[in-house]
């Protein structure tokens, strides 16, 4: 199968790329990348990405053997691609995987709008310039698979809905969730009109490897850890909400089980814990008494957290930013403006928190059964050993475990932690 995949430079696209070149028993790729802000070319960043996979040196060679990599600007037409590069990706690609997006929270919507909605227009363009081609060739359709994200629905007050066909999104929390929105329902359209083949997967929020607990990127939850654990978050709020965080190794599992799998091909596959999601004051517990006991920094204290009604968290978070806002006023310390800042980037994750977000998912999980070797998510609680049996808690444990290696880091003040 050839493959033209997005977003290999992320978090979780080198992980289904992983998965692919083992399930798939005679991939290619067509990598599209850019140039990275620090100067570092398309190669370069490649290599860099295939050094981290976690496969042996065979397959990792095998990798780069079946790889080629397209340079691609998202702001110009036909995404920058060479023209003689462009004809040959219509004439070859049997399946795109579009997993790239500007996934920050604080981004103005006028900006984030290119990586989010015109980047799956122009892959869109892409996907239908080859329909086209493979129609008048009598060959097989090509599929996109394109990740959106749970979070596109935005704010609902009651368990969000597997409604595909349809897509009746809520207000968006942040310009990533109504952007990720728009994009859906854009490609939803060419399901629902054209009877597109196109397959939609909608994880909730991603996070490290069931196996290890490790991510590649620390956010989110880490973050909120790393700021609870160093006294920066002395309040937190809706100790009752859930939060649906599915490890990053089985939503790899899923998108290439499906994918290599080549039997589904239209509809919409939410990845999440659903009724599993973990409550807040547990995690919290939790994570504070495996602190207590295995403090990763020595002769730090760790100040616990207190609950707050909601009302009373956001407003605390307005004062303290309008007081930063005013010192840098006063001041024009730039520390202030920094502190600003990084309020408001908090600001985007607090709907994820603050906010009720509880993800239906029974229907996708009949259709992972189906199509799939997976189970359910293993979830917070819960992780699958390498004999496949499901420990308790195991998750947690490790995500703990491989925060506190980040602690360290983050403090400067590094002990082995055993
Ligand atoms: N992480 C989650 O919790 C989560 C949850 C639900 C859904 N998702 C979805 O899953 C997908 C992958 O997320 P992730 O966490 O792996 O994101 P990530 O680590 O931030 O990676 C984003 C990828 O998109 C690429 N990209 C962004 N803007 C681009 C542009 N203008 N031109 C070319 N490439 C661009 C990045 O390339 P550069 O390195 O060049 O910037 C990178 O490869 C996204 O669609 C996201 O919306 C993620």
């Amino acid at each position: 199968m050839k493959y033209f995949v997005t977003g290999i430079t992320g978090t979780v696209v080198p992980i289904i790329v992983e998965n692919l070149i083992k399930k798939d028993p005679d991939p290619h790729f067509y990598f599209a990348i850019r140039g990275d802000a620090k100067g570092n070319g398309i190669q370069k960043r490649f290599e860099s990405v295939v050094k981290a996979m976690d496969l042996d040196q065979i397959a990792k060679e095998n990798l780069v053997r079946r790889s080629r990599l397209v340079e691609i600007d998202v702001d110009e037409d036909n995404l920058g691609i060479n023209p003689e590069v462009y004809s040959e990706l219509i004439e070859n690609t049997d399946k795109i995987l579009h997993g790239a997006a500007d996934v920050r929270f604080d981004q103005p919507y006028d900006k984030i709008r290119m990586p989010n909605v015109v980047f799956t227009l122009k892959i869109y363009d892409l996907f239908n310039a080859i329909t086209q081609r493979r129609r008048q060739k009598g060959l097989r359709k090509a599929t996109l698979y394109y990740i959106s994200t749970g979070y596109a629905y935005g704010q609902y007050k009651k368990p969000i809905p597997e409604d595909f066909p349809e897509f009746h999104p809520g207000t968006p929390d942040n310009t990533y969730a109504r952007t990720k929105a728009e994009a859906k329902a854009f490609v939803l359209d060419k399901i629902n009109r054209l009877n597109d083949q196109i397959v939609i997967f909608e994880p909730s929020i991603i996070g490290g490897s069931a196996k290890t607990g490790k991510t590649r990127t620390y956010n989110l939850h880490y973050v909120v850890m790393m700021l609870g654990y160093l006294g920066k978050l002395p309040f937190l709020t809706s100790a009752d909400n859930r939060l649906d965080i599915v490890p990053v190794d089985w939503v790899a599992a899923v998108i290439s089980d499906i994918m290599a799998g080549d039997a589904l091909h239209q509809g919409v596959l939410r990845l999440a814990a659903g009724p599993n999601g973990i409550p807040i004051n547990y995690l919290h517990d939790e994570g504070f008494e495996f602190y207590t006991k295995n403090n990763p920094v020595p002769g730090h204290v760790i100040p616990k957290i207190r609950f707050v009604p909601r009302y009373v968290f956001n407003f605390m978070v307005q004062a303290q930013k309008n007081f930063y806002r005013a010192m840098y006023f006063c001041t024009r310390n730039p520390r202030f403006r920094k502190l600003v800042k990084g309020i408001s980037l908090l600001e985007g994750y607090f709907p994820y928190i603050t906010g009720y977000k509880v993800f239906e998912n029974s229907k996708s999980q009949k259709l992972i059964e189906k199509y799939t070797s997976c189970g359910e998510a293993p979830t917070l609680q819960d992780v699958f050993d390498e004999s496949g049996k499901r420990v308790k808690r195991g998750y947690y444990k490790k995500i703990w475990l491989s925060s506190s290696v980040k602690l360290n880091i983050f403090t400067q003040n590094p002990r082995p932690f055993t």
